[in-house]
């Protein structure tokens, strides 16, 4: 009896520990894109700010711009940032952000376009 209530609890207890984990990762992307992202890419994706204008950035919520780049390529581009002819349009994130933050910032993105 004690055995079965052991292997039916643990399950249980795991799958909420890790709905709780995924949650608390989105909400990190939520808050990380607010304090780097916005203010070129705008809280909804579509780069209607006065940074963004300047820095030239694109419209996110475009599947067809979305589409033009993997996620591999986008945590790239991140890390990086975005060089065109020795200007700097998209300042590198490799510093401030870690590789989970870059993807869970990713996967944040990718929901501007669906
Ligand atoms: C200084 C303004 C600025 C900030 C801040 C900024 N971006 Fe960008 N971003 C740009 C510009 C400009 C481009 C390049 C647009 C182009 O020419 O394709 C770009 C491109 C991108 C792209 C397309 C990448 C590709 O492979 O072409 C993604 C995705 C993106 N930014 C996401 C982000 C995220 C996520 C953050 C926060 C971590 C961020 N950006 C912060 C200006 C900015």
């Amino acid at each position: 009896m004690k055995q079965t209530m052991k292997t039916l609890l643990i399950p249980i207890v795991c799958s909420a520990l890790l709905g709780f984990a995924s949650a608390s990762q989105a909400a990190d992307a939520k808050a990380n894109y607010k304090t780097h992202c916005a203010s070129c890419h705008g809280n909804d994706g579509k780069a209607k700010t006065r940074a963004g204008r300047i820095a030239g950035a694109k419209d996110l919520t475009v599947k067809a711009y979305q589409d033009l780049f993997t996620d591999e390529q986008m945590v790239q581009r991140l890390k990086d940032g975005v060089i065109d002819k020795g200007k700097e349009k998209m300042k590198p994130f490799k510093e401030k952000l870690s590789d989970d933050e870059l993807k869970s910032l990713v996967a944040f993105v990718r929901k501007f376009a669906k």
